[in-house]
């Protein structure tokens, strides 16, 4: 049998801290993502979750430490160098919104104009139908965002974001009001666009259930670190009483939200 290559790592954050004011919410934060795999980051509501990804995308930098995308220190970068890694990165913004005065195959083609605007317009249209199919949103086109549904809303935010094929992509908690079904079909979505386009990404959420129904590892960030990473089999039997009870709640929170989250419809 072969043995397991280590692949590259293609996104790193090393020793990193950031505070606002008084408040310090990362202290000493380390995790690094391998080529190709899904890491997904649980922790309770106000842990810096998305304050991480904000650094890592370069839209914020840390206080000290660095993160460090394809090799690079973003923060290290000059702002040329550091909007051409970004582009190569999607993030899924959390409560991703879309332009409420646009239909759904400009929603689509937003950033791909702003990224690749030497494409024409057949080229664009292509790759928004092309998106749009991929996330089963085929033939809404025209609809406007108040037609859509929480779920297709969602949806529509993925396929703006992988219309324009990123290698890294970066989800905020893509599920957060979603009642389970239809989070279940984001979460395969999301897998199926890691397949897709080969992707290297991290997915931020408190949803146990949905941490295992994507993730390669999973990792736990508490007290402004990671406090543990592993793969789900092994993550689920960490000895770690906070971890335990963080576990444990969240199952009790789905539990009591699928069974509140029924719609009539
Ligand atoms: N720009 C900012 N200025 C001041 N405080 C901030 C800023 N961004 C985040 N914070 C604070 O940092 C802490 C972590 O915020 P963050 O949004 O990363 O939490 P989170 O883990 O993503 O939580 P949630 O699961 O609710 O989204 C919070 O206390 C938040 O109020
Ligand atoms: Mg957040």
């Amino acid at each position: 049998m072969a043995e397991k290559q280590n692949k590259p790592i293609i996104i790193e954050a090393h020793d990193l801290w950031k505070a606002y004011g008084d408040l310090q919410v990362l202290t000493g934060l380390n995790i690094a993502v391998e080529e190709g795999e899904t890491v997904v980051i649980l922790g309770r509501s106000g842990v810096g979750k998305s304050v991480l990804l904000r650094q890592i995308l370069g839209i914020e930098f840390p206080d000290k430490g660095y993160v460090k995308v394809h090799n690079k220190i973003i923060s290290k970068l000059s702002q040329k160098e550091r909007d051409k890694e970004t582009k190569r990165m999607g993030m899924l913004f959390q409560g991703a919104a879309l332009f409420d005065s646009m239909n759904v195959a400009e929603n689509t083609a937003f950033y791909l104009r702003q990224h690749e605007s030497y494409l024409s317009e057949k080229e664009i249209q292509d790759r928004v139908d092309e998106a749009l199919e991929m996330v089963n949103l085929a033939g809404t086109q025209e609809k406007m965002p108040s037609d859509l549904s929480g779920g297709m809303k969602k949806r529509a935010a993925i396929a703006r974001l992988i219309v324009y094929r990123p290698k890294i992509v970066l989800y905020d908690e893509p599920t957060t009001g979603l009642d389970p079904i239809t989070a279940t079909q984001i979460n395969k979505l999301i897998n199926k666009t890691q397949e897709d386009l080969e992707a290297t990404s991290i997915v931020v959420t408190h949803d146990v259930k949905s941490a295992l129904e994507i993730g390669d590892r999973l990792a736990f960030h508490y007290d402004g670190k990671i406090a543990h990473i592993a793969t789900k089999e092994d993550f689920l039997h960490i000895d770690d009483p906070i971890l335990k009870q963080f576990l444990e709640n969240s199952t009790i929170t789905e539990e009591t939200k699928s069974g509140h989250n029924k719609r009539s419809h």
